[in-house]
Order: structure tokens, then C-alpha cells, then sequence
């Protein structure tokens, strides 16, 4: 059993992480020089990639025997047929910008949220006494969307936590802290666009806080600054304090 990524299967994880830095070479595509037919062709690219993923992911999980299979795969078609829709003849550059960021937010929304449901074929479940955070009733927000990506982006901490404390690995803990990066900012973007108005800027400033604060985080993990076993005061300010200070309503 992998017991050093996310889902538990390396491969898959390894699949996730390819699927996000293609995409983020996407959006660092030069538009000074700007050719329609090479955004075109990198983006038909990432499109074949995502569907081999999506064809991956759906072997192996059909392999571990997980009962869902076939809803799983309904989501990838929608996701893939949703994408396809979208790609046009030729774009421009704002056009383009604007599709990237689409997808970007519809695949790490997939891989956020729909991706942790087949987690346990492939994990021991932690149990309560090894979990670093534990969701309780003042946590919920009354929207059951933000409840639901908190949740998810609890099970990553705590994921990322109890592989720490199996293999007191630096550099694949700061691998999996900058796919919180990612993920954060997918969160963030949502809540800030689903309750707007109650939004306030110093809740929006936070935000902008946490992510800078991770990645300063994550280059002191580079260097192995810390014991990662103190990952756990930091996460328990850094989410769950977030949430009960902004998300949750007074
Ligand atoms: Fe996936
Ligand atoms: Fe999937
Ligand atoms: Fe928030
Ligand atoms: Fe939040």
C-alpha cells in the first residue's frame, strides 16, 4: 500500500499533479507571442492527457472493486464533454486566458472534491486519535458547498499529516502543501464569488494572508526548518481558526 500521497495510489497522484502543471503552463503561455495554433495544439494536449487520466483512473479503480465506478465515470465524461464544448476554432489571447481558467477550476474542483470519494481503497482510514483536525458542528458555514471543500481541504491536511508522521519526508511534504496551494485558491475563488456580498475585504485580505503564509510554509519545509510533527498548531490556526473567524456567520 502507498502510503506517501494523497489518494493512497501513487500513480493517480502522480496523474493529478501532471494535470496541474500542465495547466498552469497553459496559463504562463507567452502572449506577446501570441499563435492561436500552438495555444490550440497545447490545448488539445492537455485534453488528451486528462482523458488518458480519466481512463487510468477508471481501470484502477474498477481493479480496487470501488462501488461507485460507474457515477465516477459519468463525471468524467461530463467533465471532458464540457471542455470539448468549449474548445473553440481559434481563440485569442483573452478568450484563451479566460478558457484555461475555466478548466482550471473545473478539474482541481474534480480532484478536490469527486477524486476523495474512492480515498479509502486505497488508505487505512485515520483513526480520530491520529487525526490532526476533527470537523466539528461550529465549523458549518449553513452553505453545504463551503462545508463541503473545507472538509475536503481537512482530509488533505490531515492526509498529508499522518504520511509526515510515517515518513518524515520534507520534499514530498512540500509537494503536497503546494497542491494545498491550489486547492486553497480554488476554494477561496468560490467563496468569494457564492457569498460576495458577505464577504468582507478584511475576510478576502485573509485569504490572501494564508496563501502567502503557506507558501513562505512551504520553502522553510523545503529546507527542513521544522520538526513536521508541528505542522499540527499551524494547520489548526491556519484553516480551522479561518473558519470560525470568517466563514462561519456571527
Ligand atoms: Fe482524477
Ligand atoms: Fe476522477
Ligand atoms: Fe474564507
Ligand atoms: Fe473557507
Amino acid at each position: 500500500m502507498a502510503d506517501n500521497t494523497s489518494s493512497g495510489n501513487n500513480f493517480i497522484d502522480e496523474n493529478h499533479e501532471d494535470l496541474l502543471n500542465h495547466l498552469s503552463e497553459l496559463s504562463e503561455y507567452d502572449q506577446s507571442e501570441w499563435d492561436p495554433d500552438i495555444f490550440k495544439s497545447k490545448l488539445d494536449s492537455f485534453i488528451h492527457d486528462l482523458e488518458s487520466h480519466f481512463s487510468h483512473e477508471e481501470l484502477i479503480l474498477s481493479g480496487a472493486g470501488f462501488s461507485d465506478l460507474r457515477a465516477h465515470a459519468l463525471l468524467h465524461r461530463e467533465l471532458a464533454l464540457n471542455i470539448h464544448k468549449k474548445n473553440l476554432l481559434s481563440y485569442d489571447p483573452k478568450s484563451a486566458a479566460e478558457l484555461v481558467r475555466e478548466i482550471t477550476a473545473e478539474t482541481i474542483s474534480h480532484e478536490l472534491m469527486s477524486d476523495q470519494e474512492y480515498w479509502d481503497l486505497f488508505n487505512d482510514k485515520p483513526s480520530s486519535s491520529k487525526r490532526l483536525l476533527l470537523w466539528s458542528k461550529d465549523l458549518e458555514t449553513g452553505h453545504p458547498e463551503i462545508d463541503k471543500q473545507h472538509i475536503a481541504l481537512m482530509n488533505h491536511v490531515n492526509h498529508l499529516y499522518l504520511r509526515t508522521q510515517r515518513n518524515n519526508d520534507y520534499q514530498e511534504a512540500a509537494k503536497e502543501l503546494r497542491m494545498l496551494v491550489l486547492y486553497s485558491k480554488y476554494h477561496f475563488q468560490e467563496e468569494e464569488k457564492h457569498i460576495d456580498n458577505k464577504v468582507s475585504t478584511q475576510h478576502k485580505a485573509n485569504h490572501r494572508k494564508l496563501l502567502d503564509d503557506l507558501n513562505i510554509l512551504i520553502e522553510e519545509v523545503e529546507s527542513e526548518k521544522y520538526d513536521l510533527s508541528s505542522l499540527a498548531d499551524y494547520f489548526d490556526y491556519w484553516l480551522f481558526n479561518h473558519i470560525r473567524t470568517y466563514d462561519v456567520p456571527k
